[in-house]
């Protein structure tokens, strides 16, 4: 928690009426995070890598407010008021309020855009949810007439990212980020996610990411319900105990450069969350036959080449393929000329590893 913490204040002169914004990435996890044990805290440790060019911008523009008491906003999603939308934001805000009492003085008019379609099937709670974090973060840094953006800034910043989304935590900080206690590694909590400590070798410094969108339409159990179906799930207790193991290796593989160790663990966790889907109670699936064609297409190009490339899933249909920079030229070939047409109308997005969110002026 921020040591700077003000709470309550009434806005300052200065900040009497502001506009804040941040942008924010989207990231994809290596090691999942999938079931919880109470409000937003991981039943296991998660490490993620940050993307780059898959982002949420938000606006945030404060006013006095008129009928104090009450959180009182508007919410535009690229440029129109998108209900759906706000009622996940007023779930957020109202969770959120106690840490920020001030949210009562002001009226907000929140505008929020991501780079990425808001139908292509990617995950947007992570940029959506951080980049609000970080401007509420920034609110109450003015109204305090705080001017530094430190660490303790990002950790709180994290903390209320996790309150609106577990996988947002992770998006406050740019290159690979775990998040969760790992008793080993003093910086980890559940709470807020810190970015990996372990050195990362050359191989993984510039990966990339090229999404192949197999179905861009809404999936039918949202991961919040997916996670609420790990309570009471009869591997539960082993798929913590593996994840946990999976990191260790992963952090070693990391810092060692070794690409056939990370597909091993890489591709360990995105099937196991799959399968934790098709053998929960209801079970249910979200990878489709195109899905399936494009991770066998991938072992078999993986097995003839000796081409580095991994892919991993998020609770969607869509397969993210993981390849080191010196790959571009092989991989691009091999996603035209096989790849693309088990792609939803040909889509593919193009992202990297990031360095995280951005202030806006
Ligand atoms: C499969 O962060 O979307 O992408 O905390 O309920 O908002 P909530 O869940 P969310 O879950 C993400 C699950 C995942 C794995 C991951 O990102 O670690």
């Amino acid at each position: 928690m921020a040591k700077n913490e003000t709470t309550g204040n009434r806005p300052t002169e200065d900040f009497s009426a502001g506009t804040i914004a941040w942008r924010s990435p989207s990231n994809i996890a290596l090691i999942k995070y999938w079931g919880k044990k109470g409000f937003q805290i991981p039943s296991n440790p998660s490490i993620s890598m940050t993307l780059s060019d898959s982002y949420t911008e938000t606006l945030v523009k404060c006013r006095p407010s008129q009928n104090s008491g009450n959180i009182s906003f508007d919410f535009f999603f690229e440029g129109e008021k998108k209900p759906q939308f706000g009622q996940k934001i007023s779930t957020f805000l109202e969770a959120v309020f106690d840490i920020f009492p001030f949210l009562k003085n002001f009226d907000l008019e929140i505008h929020s855009s991501n780079t990425f379609p808001h139908s292509a099937g990617i995950a947007s709670s992570a940029s959506a949810m951080s980049t609000l974090a970080l401007c509420l973060c920034s609110m109450e840094q003015q109204i305090s007439g705080s001017i530094n953006e430190n660490n303790d800034f990002f950790q709180k910043a994290s903390n209320i990212a996790r309150i609106g989304s577990g996988s947002a935590s992770r998006s406050i900080y740019g290159g690979f980020v775990t998040w969760g206690k790992i008793d080993s590694l003093p910086e980890t909590s559940d709470f807020y996610a810190s970015p990996l400590k372990t050195s990362i070798h050359p191989i993984f410094q510039n990966l990339r990411d090229t999404i192949l969108i197999i179905n861009k339409n809404e999936k039918a159990v949202s991961s919040r319900a997916g996670h609420g179906l790990m309570e009471n799930h009869p591997f539960a207790a082993a798929r913590i105990t593996q994840a946990y193991q999976n990191l260790d290796e992963l952090s070693v593989y990391l810092s060692d450069g070794n690409f056939d160790g990370f597909v091993k663990i890489v591709e360990n966790e995105a099937l196991t969350l799959h399968a934790l889907m098709m053998a929960s109670n209801p079970g249910y699936l979200l990878i489709q036959p195109g899905t399936l064609n494009v991770i066998r297409k991938i072992w078999d190009f993986r097995k003839q080449t000796g081409t580095n490339i991994v892919f991993t899933l998020d609770a969607g249909p869509n397969v993210h393929l993981l390849y080191p920079e010196r790959e571009t030229k092989t991989v691009r070939d091999f996603i035209k000329n096989e790849l693309l047409a088990d792609c939803d109308e040909n889509k593919i997005i193009d992202d990297k590893l990031g360095e995280g969110p951005k202030k806006l002026k």
